[in-house]
């Protein structure tokens, strides 16, 4: 590898401000949201259009220089942050943030576009882009489909998977993919777009996609309401699935997370009177001129036999129950050290977990504390374990946090389960993935990481060793 020859090779070939040498500018983007791992980058690459990212993929290639592909930097997971000892630098799609087209059924986005600008450019055209979490504000689409992102409303309209309808991505060899064209067919052998989707920049650069809206004229309306069991959350889950096809999103919040938040972000306060063990978060929505979904969940509520619920009567009211919903991960990160593990489970499952195998943790590990929370419709919960009072800031990267993790992921597997259900593998989960995965979606998936980065310059280091 040479950075210096690659540098020098790739200076007349872009834009002067497509390589960005200052120091200053490029440190804010070598450390993860979390805060858990920092590398180095002697320079950041910062493209601005999809030709420019062949010249680099192409020098990078040839001067044997890897790239570690970022957008928002919100992984959950270290996938965009480049290694410590200075062997990658940071390839940026941020300034890549045009809207190509949009129309009432789809929209053409560059990589880099927010998923908040999303959002707001459906709305204008009175549709809607059927995605929502937390990291709204920062998160790329090119990073939402690169880690398959979930959140709030796949219960209803699936992962970023489903919304992806086409990928422009640059693969080895600075070659252009060039999957936008809308077909609805197109059976060429298995989809290149869908290999991307969920790749985590480890197989080429997704510069661009086509992506689905859904009619956006609709209202909506959000409850909050307390249980005293998870198990009372998903019979609730179920009847209202068998009464009605509204509901959007159905998050699962233990009483500590809402404690957490409470605690930690200003402006918040308890929705109820009372404090439950569990909360839920419902939205239903009803399109323009049917049953309005606030009646729609009074009536569903009150069927259910609910006895402390709250239902928001101003779209105020919807954003601030939203906002405790969407806070807990920066409450977490407030609260201080903890093993994260974003798991998915047979949905009847998750009850059970969050009870039996909780205890069965907390158990083996004296003085940590574990419970999660989120998509229960989905089956996706965030567990997180605690570390016993006193402990370092990066516990969960001690030889007791990596035990407790191992321990969680083996109970998962165990349960039928997955240990990265909607934040990818990264570098958190590389060795875990390693170390569980059945033998032949290992093979698979190192199979495919040869043949498609024969060089070994994609992300190198993050989802397969
Ligand atoms: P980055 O963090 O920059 O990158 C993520 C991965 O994609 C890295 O491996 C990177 O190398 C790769 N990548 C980025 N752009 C490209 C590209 N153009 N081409 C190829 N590879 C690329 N995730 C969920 O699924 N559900 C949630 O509910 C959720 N909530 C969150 C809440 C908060 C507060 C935060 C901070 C994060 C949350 N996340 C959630 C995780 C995160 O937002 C998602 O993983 C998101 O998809 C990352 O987008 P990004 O643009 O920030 O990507
Ligand atoms: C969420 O659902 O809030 C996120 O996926 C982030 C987290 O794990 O906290
Ligand atoms: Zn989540």
């Amino acid at each position: 590898m040479s950075l210096a020859s690659f540098i020098a090779a790739l200076t007349p070939l872009l834009e002067p401000r497509s390589l960005v040498t200052d120091a200053e500018r490029i440190a804010p983007w070598l450390t993860d949201w979390r805060g858990r791992w920092t590398g180095t980058s002697a320079v950041m690459l910062e493209p601005g259009d999809t030709a420019e990212v062949a010249r680099i993929v192409a020098a990078a290639e040839e001067h044997g220089v890897a790239l570690v592909p970022q957008g928002g930097n919100s992984s959950m997971v270290g996938g965009a942050t480049p290694p410590a000892d200075g062997s990658a630098v940071l390839l940026s799609l941020r300034r890549m943030n045009r809207l190509r087209d949009i129309a009432p059924g789809h929209a053409v986005a560059e990589a880099g576009v927010i998923l908040h600008h999303l959002h707001e450019a459906a709305e204008g055209v009175g549709a809607r882009f059927p995605l929502d979490l937390g990291a709204r504000g920062s998160a790329t689409v090119g990073g939402l489909a690169s880690t398959n992102a979930g959140g709030v409303q796949v219960l209803r309209f699936g992962t970023m998977r489903a919304q992806v309808l086409g990928v422009e991505a640059v693969l080895s060899g600075g070659l252009v993919h060039d999957g936008l064209g809308g077909l609805k067919k197109d059976n060429r052998g298995p989809s290149i777009d869908q290999l991307l989707i969920g790749a985590e920049g480890t197989l080429g650069i997704i510069t661009a996609l086509r992506l689905r809206l859904v009619p956006g004229r609709v209202h909506r309306a959000v409850a909050w309401l307390g249980l005293s069991t998870p198990g009372a959350a998903l019979d609730l889950l179920r009847r209202v699935e068998r009464a009605t096809d509204r509901i959007e999103a159905f998050e699962l919040i233990p009483a500590s997370s809402l404690a957490h938040v409470l605690r930690h972000i200003p402006g918040t306060r308890a929705p109820l009177a009372a404090a439950h063990p569990w909360n839920v978060l419902i939205e239903a929505v009803s399109p323009e001129g049917e049953q309005p979904p606030a009646a729609l969940l009074e009536e569903l509520l009150g069927k259910a036999g609910v006895a402390d619920a709250v239902i928001a009567q101003s779209l105020d009211q919807n954003e601030q129950l939203w906002r405790l919903r969407h806070s807990i991960s920066e409450a977490e990160r407030s609260e201080g050290p903890a093993a994260q593990h974003d798991i998915s489970l047979p949905v009847d499952r998750v009850p059970g977990f969050l009870v039996d195998d909780a205890r069965a943790v907390e158990q083996r590990f004296p003085g940590t504390a574990a419970s999660g929370y989120g998509h229960l419709g989905d089956g996706n919960v965030h567990f997180h374990v605690r570390a016993p009072q006193g402990a370092a800031r990066d516990w969960a990267d001690s030889a007791e946090g990596k035990a407790v993790s191992a321990f969680v992921h083996d109970l998962v597997t165990a349960a039928g389960g997955s240990i990265s259900a909607e934040h990818g593998i990264g570098q958190m989960k590389r060795d875990e993935l390693t170390r569980i995965a059945p033998p032949a979606r290992l093979q698979a998936l190192r199979a495919i990481k040869r043949a498609m980065d024969p060089h070994g310059i994609f992300n190198p280091g993050k989802l397969v060793d």
